[in-house]
């Protein structure tokens, strides 16, 4: 076991942040949350300490990491150029779920870009995390706190059964706000583009800027290009159940009962499926809000409830095909591919 401190998610004790800036300090991990999932945070200037993260994550070296900062300020230190719309959108939504890609300052360490020219930077909208950057006095250099290939921890607790004791220090402030990760977008390239769908709609994003581009059914790559940015390669946020997609409604009964095995789970959030699976033996049903951002709260959560289930399969229901559903249909789809 880690050790665990509760802190008030709203207005942190000073204290607790403190301790946790020492581990910091010390060059220790410390698990920390932020309104998307929990981060595994290290010193981001500091190689050394970032490498402890792939360790502990035994995530492939090489995996470019976002940097936390507490604003714009600090953000344009670690950027050689930020163009005008970096501006315009860390205006519009930081502090919150938006990752922004821009050309890398000559100071932050390969082990935070993978040796890329370009870094991830994101400004959290949570007290915590706002408070351990100032802290540490240096953008926190934090993926996802959670075992390579597996699901985003949305509460402290995941963090402790994901990655015992490979992380010193875990911040508990209870469950995440949105419960999926950030919205990644480059603007490195001719035209902006998002590099991963999150917790920042694509709506909003072209409410401030039309021409980002989003290729949904491109983000699934391969080799090198999933090397340069992880968060697009296939199976990346799987949980070790397997999923399968069903259709929506009366489909995802029909998908449990042609399902293999004895112990079956469904996701489902509208009425029909509710409807359509009554009176099927399952091992558990959840329905989730019908609303996405509901929806999306409860996403990983449940993901990670199924492996504690020890489940055959986990039978999901089609979400709407609408654009405030994308981020979670993407990562449906990845969970669920072999
Ligand atoms: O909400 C979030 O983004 C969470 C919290 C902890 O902030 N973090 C997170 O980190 O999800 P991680 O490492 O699991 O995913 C980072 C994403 C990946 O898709 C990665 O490819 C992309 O950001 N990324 C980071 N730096 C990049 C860079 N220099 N170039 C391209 N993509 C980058
Ligand atoms: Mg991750």
């Amino acid at each position: 076991m880690p050790r665990v401190v509760r802190v008030s998610p709203t207005s942190p004790e000073p204290e607790a942040i403190a301790d946790a800036a020492a581990v910091l300090a010390a060059g220790g991990l410390v698990a920390f949350p932020t309104e998307t999932v929990y981060g595994l945070g290290a010193r981001g200037l500091h190689g050394a300490d970032v490498l402890r993260i792939f360790a502990a994550k035994e995530r492939p070296v090489g995996h470019p990491l976002i940097l936390h900062v507490d604003g714009e300020a600090m953000a344009r230190t670690l950027a050689t150029s930020w163009p005008l719309l970096a501006s315009r959108l860390a205006a519009a939504f930081w502090p919150g779920p938006l990752t922004l890609v821009v050309p890398r300052a000559a100071h932050v360490p390969d082990a935070v870009t993978g040796g890329l020219a370009r870094v991830g930077l994101r400004a959290p909208q949570h007290a915590v995390a706002l408070a351990l950057v100032r802290a540490a006095g240096e953008p926190l250099a934090a993926p996802s706190a959670n075992a390579h290939m597996h699901v985003s921890p949305t509460t402290a607790a995941h963090v402790v059964r994901s990655l015992g004791d490979r992380v010193d220090l875990v911040i508990d402030a209870g469950p995440c706000a949105h419960g999926i990760e950030s919205t990644v977008v480059d603007l490195t390239g001719d035209v902006p583009r998002v590099l991963r769908a999150g917790a920042t709609s694509l709506e909003s994003l072209r409410a401030i800027a039309p021409e980002i581009a989003y290729d949904a059914a491109g983000l699934t790559v391969q080799g090198d290009a999933a090397r340069a940015s992880p968060g697009l390669a296939s199976r990346h946020y799987a949980p070790r159940t397997r999923v399968v997609l069903a259709g929506h409604g009366r489909a995802a009964a029909d998908a449990v009962r042609a399902a293999r095995g004895t112990r079956i789970g469904v996701i489902a959030w509208s009425a029909e499926a509710r409807a359509a699976l009554e009176g099927l033996a399952l091992a558990s049903l959840l329905v989730l809000p019908a609303d996405a951002d509901g929806y999306a709260h409860g996403l990983f959560a449940a993901l990670h409830e199924a492996d504690a289930h020890a489940l055959d399969a986990l039978i999901v229901e089609a979400v709407p095909d609408a654009p405030a559903w994308w981020a979670i249909a993407d990562r449906l789809r990845r969970a669920a591919e072999p």
